[in-house]
């Protein structure tokens, strides 16, 4: 409508005047994703999103997703501002994971590797010897457990399990989860894959293991989107936020995509299948990020000693996906 058409060109005009580019996650509203695009930004997963925000000469990012974006931003950039449409926009991992019980779980098993999932604050990737996303951790862990490490992982149980599981590597688990995926139901998944028999199931490894253990490809949200885009299947069902479905389908126009079942046996869901910080990013919080008037709502902060200390493991991340 007209008030949205009128927002965007502001914010079109404020990402000049600023030199700021804005990098969205594949999980925030389709229009935050078509704009990123549009204004020559990126649309991507966490890894990318990070790599992207580095390497781009803009002074200013805008970071549509959820905060440990923007605060992996700033540790890569820190001579950048960093602006997020809210900083209320969190997660249950980064919330479930508190940096001083966190530090306690390390500190009683020195003799471990520990490894962090990119959905933590800045103060537990700076207590971390590795950072991961979901799409590198396999890989990341493989090489850990070829030189015979021990590894804590935290926070996603889900994730570290199916990782435990594909690897055999010794995991010490952090008991998170991710509200969205931890909702998918493999009793309603198994009774909707028999409706559609010809079609692939794809899990991001964030669900639980009853989920997973029904996928045809399981992966990060680029990986997945890759599967759709490459597996021959003309239908598939996707279990992830929902947010994903804008880029899948663009990436492959011609496929019929399925929503994997939450909450079962017609139970409510709490997040249905879609993050509620992502659907924070609104085109108004955009707009007043830009604007940047109060700076204590919008822009991304890091104490110097964490930022150093954090860039260590994320920067070791990054070289080995190079
Ligand atoms: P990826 O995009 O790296 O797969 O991460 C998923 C996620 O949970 C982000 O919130
Ligand atoms: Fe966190 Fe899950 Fe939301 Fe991603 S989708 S930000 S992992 S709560």
């Amino acid at each position: 409508d007209e008030e949205k058409a009128a927002s965007k060109a502001k914010i079109k005009q404020l990402l000049k005047e600023k030199d700021a580019v804005l990098v969205a996650h594949y999980y925030t509203d389709p229009e935050i994703q078509a704009l990123a695009e549009e204004t020559g930004g990126c649309v991507s997963d966490s890894l990318e999103m990070a790599r992207f925000g580095r390497d781009h000469p803009a002074k200013t990012l805008i970071v549509a997703g959820v905060k440990f974006m923007g605060e992996t931003s700033k540790i890569l950039s820190p001579d950048k501002t960093i602006l997020m449409p809210t900083l209320e926009a969190t997660c249950s991992l980064d919330l479930g994971c508190p940096i001083d019980t966190f530090s306690e779980f390390c500190d009683a098993h020195p003799d471990h590797t520990v490894v962090v999932y990119a959905n933590t604050s800045a103060a537990v990737k700076a207590r971390a010897d590795w950072v991961v996303t979901s799409s590198i951790a396999l890989e990341i862990v493989e090489h850990l457990d070829s030189q015979d490490k021990k590894i804590i992982w935290g926070p996603d149980r889900h994730l570290g399990s199916y990782i435990a599981k594909q690897t055999g590597a010794d995991m010490l688990m952090w008991q998170g989860e991710c509200i969205v995926h931890d909702e998918f139901q493999s009793k309603a998944l198994r009774e909707l894959k028999k409706l559609h028999p010809n079609a692939a199931v794809l899990v991001h490894p964030e669900s639980p293991a009853s989920v997973v253990a029904l996928a045809d490809a399981v992966g990060s949200t680029s990986q997945l989107i890759k599967a759709a885009q490459t597996m021959d299947n003309d239908t598939f069902i996707v279990a992830t936020d929902k947010g994903i479905f804008y880029k899948m389908q663009q990436a492959a126009p011609d496929k019929n995509l399925i929503a994997a079942p939450t909450g079962g046996n017609g139970a409510t869901c709490k997040s249905c299948a879609h993050c509620p910080w992502m659907a924070m990013n609104g085109l108004k919080a955009i707009e007043s990020a830009l604007e940047n008037k109060d700076p204590s709502a919008h822009e991304i902060f890091v104490d110097d000693k964490l930022r150093v200390d954090a860039l260590k493991p994320l920067d070791r991340m990054l070289d080995f996906a190079a």
